[in-house]
């Protein structure tokens, strides 16, 4: 089983790169923010409470990112594995991955992947993605600026926890599509051998 956490910052490119990936190992993607959008759109109760949270860029508390999560990683699939983009976003995410993989799946997470792009790329990127995405916290400066706050204040330290594993590798975020695709290829495959 291949188990990827695709991190990065938000604009850095996860979703995009995660289709490259599923594609290439038979993977199954779960996207927290997709649920969260998902659910928004549906107007759910989840959706509701999650739309307080994203609409001022800030991040759902993680019980209930949690609860969606596991039930996701429940349903039935037959793939080799998951893409999980997005989650973990917190340490206690991480902590509780860790647990849910192993009790669900029955494997461990096999790599962090991360891709690096900077601050100032990330906001013009998002910028331009809000003109055509319709989502909500993509459309304004202040909230993507918040995001981008957020990462390094909550998110940041998912990193260490994967380095002290020896599964965080990081990849330039800024080139094409496809040749960022083929480095984050070349980690997967190092891992398979
Ligand atoms: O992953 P994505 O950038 O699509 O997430 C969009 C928003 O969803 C985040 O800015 C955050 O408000 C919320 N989110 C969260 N916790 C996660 C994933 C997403 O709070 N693990
Ligand atoms: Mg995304």
């Amino acid at each position: 089983m291949i188990n990827i956490v695709l991190f990065g910052p938000p604009g850095s490119g996860k979703g995009t790169q995660a289709q490259h990936l599923i594609e290439k190992y038979n993977l199954k993607q779960i996207s927290t923010g997709d649920l969260f959008r998902f659910n928004m759109k549906n107007d759910t109760p989840l959706g509701q409470l999650a739309k307080s949270y994203i609409d001022k860029g800030e991040l759902v508390p993680d019980q209930v990112t949690i609860d969606m999560l596991v039930h996701e990683v429940k349903k039935p699939t037959d793939t080799a594995g998951f893409i999980f983009d997005g989650f973990p976003r917190t340490a206690g995410q991480t902590e509780a991955l860790e647990q849910i993989v192993n009790e669900v799946l029955g494997a461990p997470i096999s790599i962090c992947l991360s891709l690096v792009v900077e601050d100032e790329a990330l906001v013009q990127r998002l910028l331009k993605r809000g003109e055509t995405s319709g989502r909500t916290d993509d459309s304004n400066e202040e909230i993507i600026r918040n995001r981008i706050k957020e990462y390094y204040a909550k998110t940041a330290e998912v990193a260490e926890l994967y380095k002290q594993q020896g599964k965080y590798v990081e990849v330039n975020g800024v080139g094409s599509i496809e040749e960022i695709s083929e480095k984050l290829f070349a980690e997967v495959d190092k891992i398979q051998k």
